[in-house]
C-alpha cells in the first residue's frame, strides 16, 4: 500500500489527462534534366522515387516503401548485386536496378531519392542529386566531415524548391511529439539532464554489421562501420539519435562536448572507438551524458523491461523515460513524478525533523505510461468509447498493456517526406537538424581523439579556406 506522501507523489488521473492533451560532383554530362526546378505536385499524384543504397536499411526501407501509397519506387541502385537484386525483387514496384547512382539521377522520371549508402557516400551522393534537381531524404548522419557540412548547407539553402529531409526518425514518434509537449508545458519542471545510452552484448549476440569480416571479397566495403575513413563508428551509428533529441528536449544545440572513448575489446583491426561515454554541456547550464558500449545490454530505464537503448529527459519535478518502437516491440515512454516541494521553517521545532526528511533518499514514484493524444477522453466520446478508453488507460498505468502508435514512425516520415515534395513544406527532420546533428557526432569523436573539451564554435572554422590554409 502506498502511503500518503508516495500518494501524493504517484501521478494522478488528471495529470494522466493533461499528458493525453498534451500529445495533441557529378561526372559532367551523366545528369541532365531541370536543375533545381522541381514542380509543385497535386495531392494524389505519386512521387516517383529511387533508392541508392539498398543494403540492410535500404532493404528495410523497401519493406516499409512497399506498405505506403504516395510514391512508387522506380529505380533502386546498389554497387554490389545481391543486395540490388534483393531490392529489385523485394519491391512491390519492380523498380528498375542501376549499379551507378547518376544514372538514377539523370533519369528525368525520378522526382527524389532515399540515399542510404554508407556515410562517407551520404554528401556526394546527396549533393549531386540536389545538382540533378531531385529531391533528397538522406539517412542519418546527414554528413561526415566539417567541409560538408558547409558546403551542404550552402546547397541547400540557394534551392528553396528541393526537400532536404533526415532519417532520425524519432522526430516522427507520436511518443516523442507528446515528451516534447510535455516540456514544454512545463510538466516535468526545467530539464536539466538528459541520460542516453545505446549499449549492445556483440561477444553475446554478435552483429555482421559491427564484426570486422576478414574474408568478406568486397574487403572494406563490408566493413565501412568500423573504419573512420567512412564512419563515425558508435557515436554517427547510434548517437546521432540520441544527441537529436537531448537538441530538441532542451530547445538548443550543445556548447562544449569532452570524451571518453576507447578500443578496449575489439582489438579486430577496426578503427574506430567500441566504447564511448561523452558528456555534453549547454548553454543554460543542462547536460546529455551518453554512453555507447559493445559488451553488456542491459538498460536500467523502463524498470528492466527492455535492453539496449533509450533516453531518459530530467526536470526538476520529473522525468521522462522513453525509446522509440522497432518492428518487434512498440515505443514506450514512462512518466516519474519528483517529489512534492517542501519548504520547513525555519526556527521551529519542526525545522530539523523537516530538513531531515528532505534529506531522506526516500522511494520513487510509480510510473505512468505516456499517453498519446487518441487515447484522451473527450466529450464527443460515447458511453461505450470513454469505457474503453477508461479501461485501456488502467491497463496501461497497470503495465498490462502499453499504448501503440497508430504507425510506425519510419513510415510516417515517409510519408510526410512525400507530403513536403508535393508541398514543398520544411521537413521536421530538416537541413538544419541534420547539420547539428553530424557536427555533434564529428565535434564528440573529436573530444575523445584530442582528450579536451570541444565547442560547437570550433565547427564555424573547421573545413572552411581560413583553416585550409593554415594547414598548408
Ligand atoms: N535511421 C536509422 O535508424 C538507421 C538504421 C540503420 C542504418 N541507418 C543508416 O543507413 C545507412 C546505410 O546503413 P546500412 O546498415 O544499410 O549499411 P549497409 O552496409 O548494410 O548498406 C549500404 C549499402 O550501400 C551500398 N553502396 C555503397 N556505396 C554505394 C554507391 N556508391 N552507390 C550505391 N550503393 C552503394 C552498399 O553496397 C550496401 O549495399 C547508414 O548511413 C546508416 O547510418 C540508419
Amino acid at each position: 500500500m502506498a502511503d500518503g506522501n508516495e500518494q501524493k507523489n504517484e501521478i494522478s488521473r488528471r495529470d494522466a489527462v493533461k499528458t493525453a492533451a498534451a500529445g495533441a560532383a557529378v561526372a559532367a554530362g551523366m545528369i541532365t534534366g531541370a536543375p533545381w526546378i522541381q514542380k509543385v505536385k497535386a495531392a494524389n499524384d505519386q512521387i516517383q522515387l529511387g533508392i541508392i543504397g539498398t543494403g540492410g536499411r535500404g532493404y528495410y526501407h523497401i519493406t516499409h516503401l512497399n506498405k505506403l501509397d504516395g510514391a512508387k519506387l522506380v529505380a533502386a541502385c546498389d554497387i554490389f548485386q545481391p543486395n540490388l537484386d534483393k531490392a529489385v525483387n523485394g519491391s512491390k514496384d519492380k523498380p528498375k536496378g542501376y549499379k551507378d547512382y547518376r544514372e538514377v539521377l539523370s533519369n528525368k522520371d525520378v522526382d527524389a531519392v532515399i540515399v542510404s549508402t554508407p556515410l562517407y557516400m551520404h554528401f556526394p551522393v546527396t549533393r549531386d542529386a540536389l545538382l540533378a534537381g531531385k529531391h533528397v531524404f538522406c539517412e542519418k548522419s546527414l554528413v561526415h566531415s566539417a567541409e560538408e557540412v558547409h558546403a551542404l548547407r550552402k546547397m541547400v539553402n540557394e534551392r528553396p524548391k528541393q526537400v532536404l529531409q533526415v532519417g532520425l526518425q524519432r522526430r516522427y514518434s507520436r511518443f516523442y511529439q507528446t515528451a516534447k509537449q510535455m516540456v514544454e508545458k512545463g510538466l516535468i519542471g526545467d530539464v536539466t539532464n538528459v541520460y542516453a545510452q545505446w549499449h549492445r552484448n556483440l561477444i553475446n549476440v554478435p552483429s555482421a554489421t559491427w564484426t570486422m569480416k576478414k574474408n568478406d571479397p568486397r574487403g572494406e566495403d563490408a566493413n565501412w562501420r568500423l573504419l573512420r575513413k567512412y564512419s563515425g563508428g558508435l557515436v554517427a551509428e547510434l548517437g546521432s539519435h540520441q544527441m537529436d533529441i537531448a537538441d530538441w528536449m532542451f530547445g538548443s544545440h550543445f556548447e562544449f562536448v569532452s570524451g571518453v572513448g576507447g578500443i578496449d575489446y575489439f582489438k579486430d583491426g577496426r578503427d574506430v572507438y567500441d566504447s564511448v561515454q561523452l558528456i555534453f554541456r549547454y548553454p543554460k547550464g543542462q547536460r546529455l551524458m551518453a554512453s555507447y558500449i559493445s559488451t553488456n545490454q542491459h538498460c536500467a530505464l523502463f524498470g528492466g523491461q527492455r535492453a539496449q537503448f533509450g533516453e531518459c529527459i530530467m526536470g526538476t519535478q520529473g522525468t521522462i523515460h522513453i525509446t522509440v518502437g522497432t518492428d518487434d516491440e512498440p515505443a514506450l515512454g514512462m512518466w516519474y513524478r519528483e517529489p512534492a516541494k517542501k519548504v520547513p521553517d525555519p526556527g521551529t521545532a519542526k525545522a530539523a525533523v523537516a530538513s531531515a526528511s528532505l534529506a531522506s533518499t526516500g522511494k520513487g514514484s510509480r510510473p505512468l505510461p505516456i499517453l498519446l493524444s487518441k487515447d484522451e477522453i473527450t466529450e464527443q466520446d460515447s458511453f461505450m468509447t470513454r469505457e474503453l478508453k477508461f479501461a485501456k488507460r488502467w491497463l496501461y498505468a497497470k503495465g498490462v498493456m502499453v499504448p501503440e502508435e497508430d504507425r510506425n514512425p519510419v513510415d510516417q516520415q515517409f510519408i510526410e517526406f512525400f507530403e513536403c515534395c508535393r508541398t514543398l513544406a520544411k521537413p521536421k527532420a530538416d537541413l538544419e537538424i541534420g547539420l547539428n546533428d553530424s557536427s555533434a557526432v564529428i565535434l564528440s569523436n573529436l573530444a575523445m581523439d584530442e582528450s579536451r573539451r570541444v565547442y560547437a564554435s570550433e565547427l564555424d572554422k573547421m573545413g572552411t579556406g581560413e583553416a585550409a590554409k593554415k594547414k598548408a
